[in-house]
């Protein structure tokens, strides 16, 4: 039978955002119609960056779900499953094999490792320096097995997740050469919309920043944070040109509005007649219309069984895992069944 899955991920180390939305969540939610999913909240991974604080991973966990099931993500339905990292311990096995196939230098040209040491004052972790072999085995233990070329592995995954997906399939296809075929290489699948800027025009939504507009966030805050927002720097009043093609606003305008709000936005701003307190007063209304339902799911979800839907995803997850992990210690000569052949006396 055909298998077609797709798993992918995320550190839960707070709420998620409209950049989540567009640059993720969207996609996600139309897989879920024609894919086995595998949802995966990583806490561990989420400790190379937060070892200090497991309170607010902990947090973060419930708020995750929270925010996927207020988007549309379904876990009641029988191919979508939510997984805890911490709560598969196969993956830990499989990080720890996987390790010795990858050379060390390999993870210090990673560009994605590399960009992040940069961005960070401390010493790397030996757990942050292998979070890629670690995210290798989140994506390979869900191989279809065993792997017939029609099958799918497909990893939705932002644009600076893709060296990771590439080192994913430099492991798959060492451990298929060197022991025996096990795994199906993943396609990468990376979102079209680019990334949506921070509310403040800088190029990523983070929290850090304070430039975020959360999917949880009361109408007041949206208010406030997009009347707030940065517009084209050219166009100081209204009756000045603007350039929507440069104007953070105007992006937000795409990426929620409808095609009736759309209409001519882009002409009246280019020709003045459209000034930036009334383009954002509209975007107030865009954002709102579009969140409405998001908070609507969001409050029916406070009270949903999350805890279960958590143990059933991690439970499925389980299963799948176990059958990969039988094959993996096979193939690698780990599993000793077959060489003890004592006699219990
Ligand atoms: N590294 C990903 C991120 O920071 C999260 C992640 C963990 C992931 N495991 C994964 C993504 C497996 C895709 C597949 O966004």
């Amino acid at each position: 039978m055909l298998i077609k899955r797709i798993l992918t991920g995320i550190r839960p180390t707070g709420a998620l955002h409209l950049g989540h939305y567009a640059g993720a969540l969207k996609q996600w939610v139309l897989f879920q119609e024609e894919y086995e999913c595998f949802f995966l909240i990583a806490d561990i991974q989420a400790l190379t960056t937060h070892v200090d604080r497991p309170t607010l991973i902990e947090k973060a966990v419930r708020e995750v779900m929270l925010d996927w099931i207020s988007v549309g993500l379904d876990p009641t339905k029988p191919n979508v499953h939510f997984v805890l990292q911490s709560n598969l311990p196969e993956l830990a096995e499989l990080t720890t094999y996987f390790t010795m196939l990858v050379p060390f230098s390999e993870i210090e040209k990673n560009p994605t490792i590399k960009a992040e040491r940069a961005q960070s004052d401390s010493a790397p972790t030996t757990g942050f320096m292998i979070y890629p072999v670690s995210q290798a085995a989140d994506i390979l233990l869900f191989t279809p097995y065993p792997p017939q070329e029609k099958d799918e592995l497909l990893v939705p995954v932002g644009e600076d997740q893709v060296p990771h997906l590439e080192g994913t399939n430099r492991i798959a296809r060492r451990f298929n050469r060197r022991y025996e075929r096990v795994f199906l290489e993943c396609a990468p699948k990376v979102g079209k919309i680019g990334r949506l800027p921070g509310t403040d025009g800088q190029a990523k939504m983070s929290k850090s920043l304070g430039n975020v507009i959360l999917l949880k966030d009361n109408p007041d805050t949206v208010e406030k944070l997009v009347m707030k927002m940065f517009t084209d720097e050219k166009k100081a009043r209204k009756g000045d040109p603007g350039h929507p093609e440069k104007c953070p606003t105007y992006l937000y305008h795409q990426t929620f509005g409808d095609q009736k709000t759309l209409e001519g936005r882009a002409s009246r701003c280019q020709s003045g007649r459209l000034g930036c307190v009334e383009c954002k007063k509209d975007l107030v209304r865009v954002l709102n219309t579009f969140l409405d339902p998001i908070r609507a799911r969001r409050k029916k979800a406070e009270s949903a069984p999350l805890g279960k839907y958590l143990r059933e995803g991690t439970e499925k997850a389980r299963e799948i895992g176990q059958v990969t992990m039988k094959a993996v210690r096979q193939a690698m000569h780990l599993d000793y069944s077959s060489v003890f052949n004592e006699i219990d006396s």
